[in-house]
């Protein structure tokens, strides 16, 4: 094991350890005797001491309080990420623990001061047991208003599995992996992100040799999270959507407004083909939700008390319409058994087979 593995709530940055050590000679002694008497240095331990870090924080968290103020050599590359500089680090090449302690520090202040956050010096640890991304952060608290120091706190645990590490003419590369909130960093986004939400992939590249730990924990995600991070955003969807009908099997995403359905290709969320046209749900809501037939891929509705079927063609990019009755619906479901519609109206409840534009089979009952 390496001579500097600590508690995560007990790592202290390199320029947080330096001024501790200045300021009190007894602390520095104290420090000295803790750290050799609980962890002897291990003969395959290397130091490191010139890499970068990449990490951009959160792209979504980015584009809300914009790229910061950056400070002690802190720079972004060309998509925004942040580059820290490695100060210092360890590599043991027995357990194939890293840890790259690096400078720099980014601060944002938004809404007249009464955001404030600053990171600084963040440092990585690649280990099997606990990969995170810790940081010494300072933010502002939304509900007193007060400034509250937060020290070296673990901001992201980092999936190992989610990429991997190539040394080569005695650099060693670690490409992009996957980091997730931990349950300390909820509070200094003001709780705005969930333990467990996808943050920005971190990289590494620095001289020495490297290696890809063996996982000795279980779970990467924090324990009661949900696991669910952002992936893609839409920003130039049409306006007034109230409905969205992913129908991922066949590539599209279907989002439908009062008035119009547009396909939009499932990967790049860039729309395809123009806009329904005439309205697909009733112009006044879109309410029972409309649901996807699965077997077919039409997506059936309501539309001024009609059931309509439409559905996409993915040669001509447009939508085939059907409709399956009239009446006033109260609900539309789909019964994934026996791949049907099920339309529930005052007097009757109607499965639909095949609500396509070549033969829907409506059922009474
Ligand atoms: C007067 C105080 C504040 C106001 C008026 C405010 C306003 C907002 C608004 C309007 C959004 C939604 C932005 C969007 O979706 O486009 C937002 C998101 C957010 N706010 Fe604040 N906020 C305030 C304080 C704070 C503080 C103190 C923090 C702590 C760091 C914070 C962190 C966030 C985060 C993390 C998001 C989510 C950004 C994302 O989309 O990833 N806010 N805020």
């Amino acid at each position: 094991m390496s001579s500097v593995q600590t508690a995560p709530g007990a790592r202290r940055s390199w320029r947080r350890r330096a001024s501790a050590l200045l300021a009190s000679s007894s602390l520095l002694l104290t420090g000295l005797v803790v750290a050799s008497s609980a962890s002897p240095a291990s003969a395959e331990e290397v130091t490191i001491s010139d890499g970068t870090v990449t990490w951009g924080v959160r792209t979504s968290w980015r584009n809300y309080a914009g790229p910061g103020e950056l400070s002690d050599g802190l720079t972004a590359n060309a998509k925004g990420e942040y580059q820290w500089k490695v100060e210092s680090g360890t590599y043991d090449d027995e357990t194939r623990r890293l840890e790259l302690q690096t400078s720099g520090t980014v601060h944002w202040s938004l809404h007249d001061g009464a955001l404030d956050l600053t990171l600084s010096d963040l440092l990585l640890v690649l280990d099997g047991d606990e990969p995170q991304v810790l940081a010494d952060v300072q933010s502002k608290s939304e509900s007193t208003g007060e400034m509250v120091d937060y020290g070296v706190i673990p901001l992201t645990d980092v999936d190992l599995n989610s990429g991997d590490v190539e040394v080569a003419d005695g650099t060693t590369t670690w490409s992009p992996l996957d980091t997730r909130l931990t349950q300390e960093g909820i509070r200094i986004f003001s709780g705005n992100y969930g333990s467990g939400a996808l943050f920005d992939p971190v990289s590494a590249v620095y001289t020495g040799p490297g290696g890809k730990p063996e996982m000795t924990s279980e779970s990467f995600a924090a324990p009661g999270s949900l696991g669910f991070g952002l992936d893609k955003t839409v920003t130039d969807v049409m306006a007034g959507v109230v409905t969205t009908v992913p129908d991922v099997a066949r590539g599209v995403v279907h989002l439908g407004t009062s008035s119009q359905l547009q396909a939009y290709d499932a990967d790049t969320l860039k729309p395809i083909g123009s806009p329904s046209s005439p309205a697909f749900f009733g112009s006044w809501n879109s309410y029972p939700a409309p649901v996807l037939h699965v077997g077919s891929g039409a997506i059936v509705g309501n539309s001024s008390n009609r059931v309509i079927a439409r559905t996409w063609d993915p040669e001509t990019k447009t939508y085939d319409t059907d409709q399956l009755l009239t009446g006033l619906v109260g609900q539309v479901a789909y019964d994934r058994f026996a791949d049907r519609v099920v339309a529930i109206t005052a007097d009757s409840c109607t499965s639909s087979r095949s609500p396509t534009a070549s033969g829907p089979r409506p059922r009474t009952r």
